[in-house]
């Protein structure tokens, strides 16, 4: 994955925060209707419009928000000031602690995690399908209509992520595997995934938030008691979410990657929980400058492990 790619991703998860929600009666239906055996994953909830009503959603993505200000807000907790430095996020051990070398995916290896739910204060959520027809069209050469429409000044933080996520869709990148996709919609996002995974019977997801134990949000050492393989590329799909003022979905099928279940003993208190992790095994065309490398001291080629974070949710058939 090249680093400018996996940039977007480490600070597209910065920008959610969790609101409480609850999905609305219609988005329900729709979900039951085409995954009526799939529990939906935290992060979809999160993404979805609490309410039926437009303007409500308009106000609190556009009228009264000033995304110039909210990506300031964000990026100030970087060393590196507002930009897309991955030796600023090198410091940040919410990110780097999540990254890891397949040898230490084994019992009794011992790996300090910094697990976290959400980061971030700006909440933001799929339009309704009415009015997604009256948003500025999801392409790069409308990027200055996205602009005014979201109160985003033209050289701000906000801008470049908004450019970087319209970019970042048009131009697939071979290295993040043979489909790619940018879901802006439950609907786009359920009907990419069932159509990649080809049905959907069987459809299962993991994502970030671990099962088993409430996570304290710091730094902890955990012991691995256990792993299990859950998904492999054959039938996987991921999706992370990107940097946009309303919920956008880059899902793809990373290639030679392996999804696990991985049990944890919190060291200090002697809980279990499970985690889940995928590990990449051909890495030998990923940029020098994919922060995995950075942060473990790797070079392309090795075998690296990440456990998912926020809102990342990988979708298998098992
Ligand atoms: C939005 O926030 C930026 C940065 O904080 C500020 O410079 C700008 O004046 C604000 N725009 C409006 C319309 O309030
Ligand atoms: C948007 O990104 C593209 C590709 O990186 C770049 O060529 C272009 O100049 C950027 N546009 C703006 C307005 O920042």
């Amino acid at each position: 994955m090249g680093s400018f790619l996996q940039c977007t991703f480490l600070l597209a998860m910065l920008l959610f925060s969790v609101g409480l929600t609850s999905a609305n009666s219609a988005t329900e239906f729709y979900w039951k209707a085409k995954l009526p055996f799939t529990p939906m994953p935290k992060s979809v909830i999160d993404s979805l419009a609490t309410e039926d009503n437009d303007d409500v959603w308009l106000s609190t993505h556009n009228k009264a928000h000033n995304w110039t200000h909210s990506y300031e807000v964000m990026l100030k907790g970087y060393e590196g000031g507002g930009h897309c430095h991955t030796d600023s996020m090198i410091n940040t051990d919410f990110i780097t602690s999540t990254f890891f070398l397949e040898k230490d995916l084994s019992m009794g290896s011992k790996l300090s995690v910094h697990f976290r739910d959400n980061v971030g204060s700006v909440n933001t959520r799929f339009p309704s399908p009415r009015l997604a027809q009256a948003l500025p069209p999801f392409k790069s050469s409308s990027l200055s209509n996205n602009l005014r429409f979201f109160n985003a000044e033209p050289e701000s933080d906000a801008a470049m992520f908004m450019n970087l996520t319209l970019n970042t869709c048009e131009h697939p990148n071979p290295i993040n595997g043979k489909k790619q996709y940018c879901a802006t919609s439950l609907e786009k996002l359920v009907s990419y995934v069932t159509s990649t995974l080809g049905g959907s019977h069987d459809v299962r997801t993991i994502s970030a938030s671990p099962s088993g134990s409430p996570h304290r949000d710091a730094l902890l050492p955990y012991k691995v008691v256990g792993v299990r393989e859950v998904a492999t590329e054959k039938n996987m799909v991921a999706c992370h979410r990107l940097g946009f003022p309303y919920a956008v979905y880059y899902c793809h099928q990373p290639k030679a990657t392996t999804a696990y279940t991985v049990s944890l003993v919190d060291v200090m208190n002697g809980v279990k929980s499970d985690a889940y992790a995928v590990c990449h095994s051909q890495t030998s065309e990923w940029s020098p400058e994919y922060v995995g490398f950075k942060i473990l001291g790797a070079k392309p080629g090795t075998h690296v492990c990440h456990f998912l974070q926020f809102h990342d949710v990988v979708w298998y058939r098992g």
